[in-house]
């Protein structure tokens, strides 16, 4: 792999991509034309599997008391509150942050409103970015055909990390958006090294990324909480074919 990676779509304007493992590493100085955010275990897959079974729509908080304030607002027969610190429910809310509590019964024509440790902080931080995606192991096909779509130029996959620090689940979902861009022949241009090791990472555990995921930290955490089934679903390779996108900040929808 080279700094420019394979054929040549659109040679005037080459895809530039970076991945930055969490938001505290994300720049504040500039923002890309998309922004892809990353929250494996388990946001941005609980936000894909929402709207999926039928959610209107996710909006999402980094602060409790925001999505309480905002929630409120809006009829009691069309909202569910989900809120998540270190891994379980946040007392007093409807739902935790797992994607197998997202069945149609409860979803359907309701909002989520989503306030978890990591996820929606990563978020919030590139809400202002031209487009905003969010990404997954179970629809990175989706995010994938999107940016073949629509070329972007400037691309970053924010990952959410765990309290400011790395995650082995969010970089290899960036590395399997890369890898997947590369072979549906999209020319890109790397934007910093991290692109390159989340791709190897990923070619290093694709078809086996549960075993990934129980040794990474947050899996490793999510496990003592007996979520098993959880890290299973979301190592699920391209299982939805859901875009949740940004319509207005912090509000995320299908495409
Ligand atoms: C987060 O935002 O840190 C995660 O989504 C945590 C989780 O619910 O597993």
């Amino acid at each position: 792999m080279g700094g420019l990676l394979t054929i040549l779509k659109n040679p005037q304007h080459p895809v530039e991509i970076s991945v930055y493992h969490t938001p505290e590493l994300t720049p504040d100085s500039q923002l890309p034309d998309c922004a892809v955010v990353i929250d494996v275990l388990r946001a941005t897959t609980t936000i894909a599997t929402a709207l999926k079974v039928g959610a209107e729509a996710v909006q999402v908080f980094s602060s409790l008391s925001d999505l309480v304030e905002v929630s409120e607002a809006w009829p009691s027969d069309k909202r569910l509150r989900a809120g998540e610190r270190g891994g379980g429910t946040v007392e007093g809310y409807d739902l935790g942050n797992s994607p197998l509590d997202c069945t149609p019964e409860l979803m359907a024509g309701k909002r989520l409103f989503l306030s978890t440790t990591n996820g929606t902080r990563a978020l919030q931080r590139v809400e202002q970015a031209g487009q905003l995606i969010t990404a997954s192991i179970i629809n990175r096909r989706a995010a994938v055909d999107y940016l073949c779509k629509m070329q972007p130029a400037t691309v970053w996959l924010v990952g959410s990390g765990w309290e400011g620090g790395y995650s082995l689940e969010d970089t290899v979902c960036a590395g399997a958006i890369a890898d997947l861009l590369a072979q549906e022949g999209i020319e890109f241009t790397v934007g910093n090294d991290e692109v390159i090791a989340a791709r190897s990472l990923y070619q290093q555990w694709q078809g086996n990324l549960l075993a990934l995921f129980e040794q990474a930290s947050h899996g490793q955490r999510l496990l003592r909480l007996d979520r098993l089934e959880d890290l299973r679903y979301c190592a699920t390779e391209d299982l939805v074919d859901i875009l949740p996108i940004q319509r207005s900040p912090g509000i995320l929808m299908a495409a």
